[in-house]
C-alpha cells in the first residue's frame, strides 16, 4: 500500500503552507477537462467565473500593435504605465466623482495581485481580517498567507452585509474588512445607504476597508454601483480590474487605488512581488478605458438574457430556490435544501447525471452549505436552455 505524503506537513515546506489548500475552483476546472474527454454529452459548465464574450477587437488590435513595439518588451514603471493610470484617474472622476492623482494608483496583475499586495502591506501576524460569508474563496487563503486571522461574517438572507453584524464582529485585533459587492458567489448588491452604514461602522472603529469591486460594472435592473471610497475617501482601498468589466480575464490587468499613506506600502510589496504588470497588456487595457459605451451595452445585453435563462433553468425545479434578487456579477446562488440534499451532493448529482457543473457553497465559506454557485459567464443562451431541460428531466424522474 502506498501512503500518500502530505507535502504541506513536510519540514522542507514553510509552516504557513499547512493552512493552505488548493482552490476547489481550480480542481473543478481540471475535472471538467477530464470528464469532457470521456463523456458523449457536452459538458455544460456553470463553474468558473470566466467570460466567453469576445474581448473588444480594438483591444486585441492594440495588443498586436504593442507586441511589435520594442518599448513594450520592457518592464513598465513599477506603478504601471503613466497613460493607463491617467486614464484610470479620469474614469474614477467621471464615474464616481472621486479625485485621485496618478500617484494614488498602482497597476497590478489582476485583482488577485492587488489583494495579496494589500494584505501583505497591512497585516501583522495575528491581526484579524473580516470577510463576508459566503465570499470569494481566495481572500481567506491570501489573508492566511500574509499571517492574518480570518473572521467571517455571515451575510443576511438576501446576502447583504449588515452594519450591525460588522459592529459585533470587530475586536481590538481587527485590522481590516474586505467588502465585495456586487458579490461573488451570490450576485447580491448593496445600495448606497447599506454601503454607507457598513463603511461608517468600520471607519468609526479604526478598521480599514479593502473594497474588491471586480464586478462594479456588471449590475442589472438599473442598480447603480456605489464605490466604497465615495463614502470614505481616506479609509478605503479600492481593488478592481479589467477582467470582468471588459472581458479580459486572461490579460491579467488590475489595480489598487488608495490614499498615499495606504498606497505607498502596497506599492512596495507590488514592486518586490512582480515589479510591474505585463507591459503589452497594460497598453491594450488603456484602449478599453476609451471604448465606446455601445460595446459594454452589448455585453450587458448578452448577460441579461443569460441571467433570465439561468434563473429559469434552475428555479423551475421544485426544491431549488432563489429567494433574493441577484442584481450584480454573473452568478446566481440558489438553495437546494428543498431537494433533500446539500450543495455538495447536488453538484455531484448534477455532474454525474446531467453533465452539468456548478460549485458547492462550501467553496465560499461555511455559512451556506446548502447553496450552489451558478456562473452564467461562459455558456451561451442555447446551452443554458439545454441545461434547464436536462435538470428538469432528471429531477422529474428522480423525485
Ligand atoms: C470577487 C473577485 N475578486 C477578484 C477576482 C479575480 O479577478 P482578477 O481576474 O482581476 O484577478 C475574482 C475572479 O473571479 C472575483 O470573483
Amino acid at each position: 500500500m502506498t501512503v500518500e505524503k502530505n507535502i504541506f506537513d513536510s519540514k522542507r515546506i514553510a509552516i504557513r503552507m499547512s493552512q493552505i489548500r488548493p482552490s476547489g475552483l481550480r480542481k473543478l476546472f481540471d475535472l471538467e477537462h477530464k470528464i469532457a474527454k470521456s463523456s458523449s454529452l457536452k459538458i455544460l459548465s456553470f463553474g468558473l467565473g470566466n467570460l466567453n464574450i469576445p474581448t473588444m477587437p480594438e483591444i486585441i488590435n492594440q495588443l498586436k500593435i504593442a507586441l511589435d513595439d520594442p518599448l513594450s518588451h520592457r518592464y513598465s514603471p513599477n506603478a504601471g504605465l503613466f497613460e493607463l493610470r491617467e486614464a484610470l484617474a479620469a474614469r474614477y472622476k467621471t464615474e464616481y466623482h472621486l479625485d485621485y492623482s496618478t500617484d494614488q494608483i498602482v497597476v497590478t496583475s489582476g485583482c488577485l495581485e492587488a489583494l495579496i499586495d494589500t494584505f501583505f502591506a497591512l497585516i501583522n501576524p495575528g491581526d484579524e481580517v473580516l470577510i463576508q460569508d459566503p465570499t470569494f474563496g481566495y481572500y481567506a487563503s491570501q489573508i492566511t498567507l500574509a499571517g492574518g486571522v480570518v473572521r467571517p461574517i455571515p451575510l443576511n438572507d438576501k446576502f447583504e452585509l449588515e452594519a450591525e453584524a460588522v459592529n459585533e464582529a470587530i475586536t481590538s485585533k481587527t485590522k481590516a474588512l474586505v467588502l465585495n459587492f456586487p458579490c461573488n458567489p451570490t450576485g447580491s448588491v448593496m445600495n448606497r445607504e447599506q454601503i454607507q452604514a457598513v463603511v461608517e461602522t468600520a471607519t468609526d472603529k479604526g478598521v480599514t476597508i479593502i473594497s474588491d469591486e471586480a464586478y462594479e460594472a456588471i449590475t442589472f435592473n438599473g442598480h447603480k454601483h456605489t464605490c466604497a471610497a465615495e463614502i470614505d475617501y481616506d479609509n478605503v482601498i479600492i481593488i478592481s480590474s479589467f477582467s470582468k468589466t471588459y472581458c479580459m480575464t486572461g490579460f491579467r490587468v488590475g489595480y489598487v487605488i488608495a490614499p498615499p499613506e495606504l498606497l505607498t506600502p502596497i506599492s512596495l510589496v507590488h514592486q518586490y512581488n512582480t515589479a510591474c504588470a505585463n507591459s503589452p497588456a497594460q497598453i491594450a487595457a488603456r484602449i478599453a478605458l476609451h471604448s465606446p459605451s455601445s460595446i459594454r451595452e452589448a455585453m450587458m445585453e448578452t448577460l441579461i438574457k443569460r441571467r433570465t435563462e439561468t434563473i429559469k433553468a434552475f428555479t423551475s425545479v421544485k426544491g431549488i430556490e432563489l429567494n433574493y434578487n441577484p442584481l450584480g456579477a454573473f452568478y446566481i446562488y440558489p438553495n437546494v435544501r428543498g431537494l433533500g440534499m446539500n450543495g455538495t451532493e447536488f453538484s455531484e448529482i448534477l455532474l454525474e447525471n446531467c453533465q452539468i457543473i456548478v460549485v458547492p457553497g462550501t467553496e465560499f465559506g461555511t455559512a451556506t452549505p446548502d447553496h450552489v454557485r451558478v456562473s452564467y459567464g461562459f455558456l451561451n443562451q442555447e446551452d443554458i436552455r439545454e441545461a434547464g431541460t436536462r435538470i428538469q428531466s432528471y429531477f422529474s424522474k428522480s423525485h
